[in-house]
């Protein structure tokens, strides 16, 4: 599975931690910054990664930011792009089976790492249910 991580600099701190849980779970990784704790916005970050996952079939993107609010407004901006905000396992689980999501966003400040952990290896071993979801993942698309 490949990932695109990126953050704005209050999600920057743990980034490196996440980069080597999945490094660890065979993942590959491309991390598109930013690569330190200067003041950004989240919005070009989940923009240049929104590009890159869109371009880059069955690929998918970790966004980190203070809450994960930000990012998850920014991305979604871009059809195509379903961000979910997830705070824990049943919420990363639900994002992919449900509603098929495609970036995964959390908060710095709101999970731990072993939250996130958890989150990443749902994300992982869950596939889209389809069926009666599609039909809504395609009306999100129309909206
Ligand atoms: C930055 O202080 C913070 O506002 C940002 O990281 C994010 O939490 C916004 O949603």
């Amino acid at each position: 599975m490949k990932f695109y991580i990126a953050t704005d600099h209050a999600g920057v701190v743990i980034k490196n931690d996440v980069i080597k849980m999945l490094d660890n779970k065979k993942c590959e990784v491309i991390d598109l910054g930013t690569n330190s704790t200067d003041r950004v916005n989240y919005t070009d970050f989940a923009h240049k990664l929104s590009e890159k996952v869109l371009s880059d079939s069955g690929s998918f993107g970790i966004l980190i930011c203070g809450t994960g609010i930000g990012m998850s407004l920014a991305a979604n901006k871009h059809k195509g792009i379903r961000a979910a905000l997830c705070h824990d396992a049943y919420t990363a689980q639900m994002a992919r089976a449900h509603n098929n999501a495609n970036i995964l966003c959390f908060g710095q400040r709101v999970v731990g790492l072993g939250v996130i952990n958890s989150m990443i290896d749902e994300w992982i071993k869950t596939d889209f249910e389809g069926g009666r979801h599609q039909e809504r993942v395609e009306l999100i698309e129309k909206l």
